[in-house]
């Protein structure tokens, strides 16, 4: 995949070029701290970070800050409906957050993946920053959100929060 100059869209805090590209398996670590240093998302086993960038690259993106990993998005297309891109993680560092590149991020990622037409993700409901984010997202595409329970409390074994499900379409 090419990389692209982002052109912030949010209020710049500094103007860091922006580049975007797929993950490498020499990458995993880096997505690991970074949703480690997000304190918001669940942090998985470093293992896992690996394996996907080993295994689903091609529907994830890493963004570099100045050259060096500052925000990603993981993703798969789903087995059954292959035109449903499910986003699993996003996240940029504190220090980059409010320049677009979450939201440039996932328009990169949709774009050049084929016959994708719509997105799926999981949010708990007390993470505006993420509802904000996949909101903008679809209201930029002209598309609709629709929201369903998916797991609720009862399916995790760690009294987790309920995760609903955003759907995101069509995206044309
Ligand atoms: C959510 C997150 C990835 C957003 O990254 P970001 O690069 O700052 O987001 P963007 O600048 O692209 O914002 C795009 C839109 O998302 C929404 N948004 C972003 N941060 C927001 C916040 N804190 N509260 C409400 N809406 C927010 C806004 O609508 C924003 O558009 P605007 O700036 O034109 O108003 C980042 O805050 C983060 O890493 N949070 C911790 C991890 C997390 O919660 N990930 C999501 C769950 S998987």
């Amino acid at each position: 995949m090419s990389s692209a100059l982002l052109t912030p869209t949010g209020p710049a805090t500094h103007s860091s070029p922006v580049t975007f590209r797929e993950p490498t398996v020499d990458d995993g670590g880096e997505l690991w701290r970074i949703a480690r240093d997000s304190e918001t998302l669940d942090v998985n086993a470093s293992y896992s970070y690996l394996l996907w960038c080993r295994d689903f690259a091609s529907t994830s993106i890493l963004a570099e800050v100045d050259g060096r990993p500052g925000g990603f998005v993981t993703g798969y297309t789903r087995p059954e409906t292959p035109d449903t891109l499910m986003v699993w993680q996003v996240a940029v560092d504190d220090d980059h957050r409010g320049r677009g590149i979450a939201r440039s991020m996932l328009e990169e990622l949709v774009d050049r993946i084929p016959d994708v037409r719509w997105l799926e993700t999981t949010i708990t409901d007390d993470n505006a920053a993420s509802i904000g984010l996949f909101t903008k997202f679809a209201d930029g595409r002209d598309a609709e959100v629709t929201r369903s329970e998916l797991f609720t409390t009862d399916h995790f074994p760690d009294n987790h929060d309920p995760e609903r499900l955003y759907r995101i379409g069509r995206l044309d």
